[in-house]
């Protein structure tokens, strides 16, 4: 070189610059065509600009069958690297479909093991953008031992940093336990699908037709198995998704999570609270109504939000504070609980509490959702799941009762019984065993049975047990509620409460681990 450069440092940037192109000019292009974009467009949207140190963009894979030898891809079709995301340090790995399909050789899983040991040395999320053919084909069993030893450490992380998985390909066999392991899947419409077994396998075992999309497509996963936790149109939204997420979460289990903008006055009371609750205790109302009336900016990140619809949950801030909330919702199944929500509720409980984020749940409870499909479908242990949630979390627990506490689902909801810290209830509350007309149906048959008029006897005991019990204060007067507040006050209450139990101490009994019924 004329300039005296050393000719070795042009040669560098031409491998660079390789790399960064993936399987070449032609796959990106077909890969645009799909709708997508490529695996280095997604990281270089997700992370602030400038910030991503890249690891490994010249492994490749070791293959020698099927004239593999000839066929090498520098970086081997995915891409690993820390990078920043609204200034925090963050693991990605994106794989990349242009190389063979984002298939997983054994060199691509060494690449993704490096960066999850990084992450859990450096305690800072792991991001995965699922894009992939599965286990590369040629590569055989040593594919599937790829796959393990990332099983492996997605589930030694778990606890430890938070995992975000977007599907924004094929994720498909085996494959999909990575994203299942981690703590919540982003799938993108139309372009994602996930399922252990496709469209072909299923025509041959079960003899169904059925697409990709509507067997694992983002609806199905989002609205029917409860897979996914969020679904979003396009790439770009599934990105800014996961940021969106990142920003109410602290970096490992050691950490808080970052404050929230802080700009609503805490001391905001809400009026319309005060007649939001019907006078009618069989009429609905809107609970995620009730949320943003509450929370800072009326800002409410919804998890689930089309699958499980009985129960409400999702991250907020409460004066400038992440919380996790849970709230019943009247407006479908009347607030019952049942497997799905069971299931929803307990993970969510689960992950907050791994995660130091406080919890703050609103409850309108009637009870379990009765009947044969429940108890086949085993609403016993799935409800025991929130239970065991609530009941092992020892993050900050504040409980507000706006109407039914009936039943089980009473003890179950975050109850002062099982370490609820701030317990309050308003005055429409109803705490009991159940509602007035189940109570006095089985209490006085024979007393209704034998009165002159059954229908009237009937309202009279109905009214009086109402009258006695249907309120919170039966339960504000054992200490089984703090107070009991108005609905308008509930905002700086709680931020009042969230800001004195910061300081909360609790620890379970030492052991391995517990067996949660699974
Ligand atoms: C090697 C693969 C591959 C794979 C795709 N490719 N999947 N190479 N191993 N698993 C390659 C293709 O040969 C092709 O290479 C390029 O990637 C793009 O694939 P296309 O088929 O052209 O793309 P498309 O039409 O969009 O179809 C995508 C697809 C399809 C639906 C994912 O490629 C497919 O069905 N792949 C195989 C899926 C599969 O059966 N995987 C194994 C599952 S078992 P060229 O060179 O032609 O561009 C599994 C077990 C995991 O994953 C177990 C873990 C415990």
């Amino acid at each position: 070189m004329s300039n005296g450069e050393d000719p070795r440092i042009e040669e560098l940037r031409e491998r660079r610059e390789a790399a960064q192109l993936g399987g070449g000019t032609a796959a990106i292009q077909k890969q645009h065509d799909r709708g997508k974009l490529t695996a280095r467009e997604r990281v270089e949207l997700f992370v602030d600009e400038g910030t991503f140190e890249e690891m490994d963009p010249f492994k490749i894979h070791r293959c020698r069958d099927f004239g593999m030898e000839s066929r090498t891809f520098p970086g081997d079709g995915v891409i690993t690297g820390l990078g920043r995301v609204n200034g925090r340090v963050t693991a990605i790995f994106a794989q990349d479909f242009t190389v063979f399909g984002g298939s997983l050789s054994g060199a691509n899983a060494e690449k993704v093991c490096k960066l999850m040991d990084t992450a859990m040395k450096l305690g800072c999320p792991i991001i995965g953008l699922n894009d992939s053919g599965g286990a590369r084909i040629q590569e055989g069993v040593v594919s599937l031992g790829g796959y393990a030893d990332i099983f492996l450490r997605n589930t030694l992380a778990s606890g430890l940093v938070p995992q975000l998985s977007a599907v924004m390909g094929p994720c498909a066999g085996g494959a999909v336990y990575s994203p299942a392991i981690t703590d919540f899947i982003v799938m993108v419409e139309k372009t994602s699908y996930m399922y252990v077994t496709g469209p072909a396998v299923v025509k041959t075992v079960t003899h169904e037709e059925v697409t990709h999309e509507d067997l694992g497509g983002a609806s199905a996963h989002s609205e029917k198995s409860g897979v996914a936790h969020f679904r979003v149109p396009e790439d770009a939204s599934a990105l800014a998704l996961l940021k969106r997420l990142l920003s109410f979460i602290p970096q490992n289990n050691t950490e808080m999570p970052p404050p929230g903008p802080g700009t609503d006055d805490p001391n905001r009371t809400e009026e319309r609270l005060n007649s939001i609750v019907p006078a009618d205790p069989n009429k609905p109302y809107d609970m995620r109504e009730v949320v943003r009336l509450i929370v800072d900016d009326g800002d409410f990140l919804e998890v689930h939000e089309h699958y499980a619809e009985n129960i409400v949950v999702g991250f907020a801030h409460l004066g400038g504070r992440t919380v996790g909330i849970i709230g019943n919702q009247p407006q479908v199944l009347a607030g019952c609980l049942d497997v799905a929500a069971s299931l929803k509720g307990a993970r969510f409980v689960r992950f907050c509490d791994c995660f130091n984020i406080p919890l703050v749940t609103f409850e309108d409870v009637p009870g379990f959702l009765p009947g044969t499909d429940q108890e086949w479908n085993g609403i016993i242990k799935h409800g025991a799941k929130l239970l065991y949630a609530y009941c092992e979390a020892t993050v900050p627990k504040m409980t507000v009762i706006t109407r039914k506490a009936y039943g089980g689902a009473y003890d179950v909801m975050s109850s002062k019984h099982i370490r609820g810290d701030y317990n309050v209830a308003w005055p429409t509350a109803e705490v009991a065993v159940m509602g007035a007309k189940g109570a006095v149906e089985i209490i006085f048959r024979k007393q209704i049975a034998a009165a002159d008029d059954p229908v009237a006897e009937e309202a009279k005991l109905e009214a009086d047990y109402k009258e006695r019990f249907a309120n919170p204060y039966v339960a504000a007067e054992r200490g089984f509620l703090d107070d009991v507040i108005e609905p308008r006050l509930t905002r700086p209450r709680l931020i009042a409460a969230l800001s004195m139990f910061e300081t909360k101490r609790d620890r379970n009994p030492p052991k391995k681990h517990g067996n949660i019924p699974l």
